[in-house]
């Protein structure tokens, strides 16, 4: 393959933006890919800590997304609801090695912009419940996803990063839609920060701590919206090899440390909550959460 910029590894070159998150601007590579560029800048228009960039582009840093898509691409965690993500050695523009990381184009909208209420009467969790039980196929597809998550939190003790704006609903030639995963995030590293390494900051550890909280809470109330009954919860248990409440046993002793940290530590639960919801955050999702607190 040639391509007409020096060490740029694709024949095409980027074009239109697609799209954007806190960790990136996607635009689109040729009619089929999309390229996810660093985004350098936080979602409030600042800069990002000089390192950032540079840190995305470790051979570490790409291993580590690597093992968590190896993770989540278990038939018991996320399987074949990922999209795969792939990762090009070649060059930036001072001839520094540099990894491009490229995706398959989706077409099609995520859940988050489905979920967008109809009207002024509809609330966010009636068109949620409306939207599954018109769609009981991808409602299956939805509780699969549901207990992949707790399958990774189970195996890893940290959740990817699961919210509506990184599920898009996608459509075969056939005509078949299914519920796929686009957007990875760091789970070996933030595995690390939690649970090894003594010497990182109390806040670091407290959002993740934060970021584990509001993912149960997510959970409960897609698993309420959903109307999971007892019989389906026990059939996915099994699937998923959660049976014995394994899932809610490991939400109950991570919280305990998260407990245990804020004793140790005698801080209010106000400033905790408050340390919590302050920068770095940790992605588009944490951000988007506080911004709905702060406002
Ligand atoms: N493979 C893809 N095909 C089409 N659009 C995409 C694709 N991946 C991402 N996007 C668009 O870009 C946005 C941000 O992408 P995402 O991977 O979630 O970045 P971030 O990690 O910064 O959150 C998405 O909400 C979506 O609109
Ligand atoms: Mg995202």
């Amino acid at each position: 393959m040639s391509s007409n910029i020096e060490g740029f590894p694709f024949s095409e070159v980027p074009g239109t933006e697609v799209g954007r998150g806190y960790e990136s601007i996607v635009k689109e590579l040729g009619p089929n890919w999309v390229i996810k560029e660093f985004n350098p800048l936080r979602p409030d228009g600042t800069a990002k800590y000089e390192k950032a960039y540079e840190n995305s582009q470790t051979q570490k840093t790409v291993g580590e997304l690597q093992e968590t898509q190896r993770i989540l691409q278990q038939a018991t965690v996320y399987g074949e609801h990922i999209m795969p993500t792939e990762w090009v050695l070649g060059q930036d523009a001072e001839g520094n090695p540099k990894y491009f990381t490229i995706q398959k184009r989706f077409a099609g909208e995520t859940l988050k912009d489905i979920m967008v209420p109809q009207n002024e009467a509809e609330s966010y969790s009636a068109r949620f419940t409306k939207f599954f039980n018109e769609n009981p196929e991808l409602r299956t597809q939805m509780i699969e996803l549901l207990w992949g998550t707790k399958s990774a939190l189970v195996e890893t003790g940290v959740f990817p990063d699961f919210h509506l704006g990184n599920i898009a609903l996608t459509k075969e030639i056939d005509g078949a839609e299914s519920l796929k995963i686009f957007d990875l995030q760091n789970m070996v590293k933030n595995r690390k920060l939690l649970y090894e390494d003594t010497n990182r900051s109390l806040s670091t550890k407290l959002n993740l701590l934060g970021s584990i909280e509001k993912h149960v809470t997510r959970l409960e109330k897609y698993h309420k919206w959903l109307g999971i009954t007892e019989d389906e919860k026990k059939l996915f248990d099994q699937k998923y090899n959660l049976e014995n409440n394994l899932y809610e046993n490991t939400v109950d002793r991570i919280l305990t440390m998260s407990g245990e940290i804020n004793t140790e530590r005698d801080i209010p639960s106000e400033v905790l909550t408050q340390i919590s919801g302050i920068y770095p955050f940790l992605n588009e999702a944490e951000y988007n959460s506080y911004m709905e607190k702060a406002t």
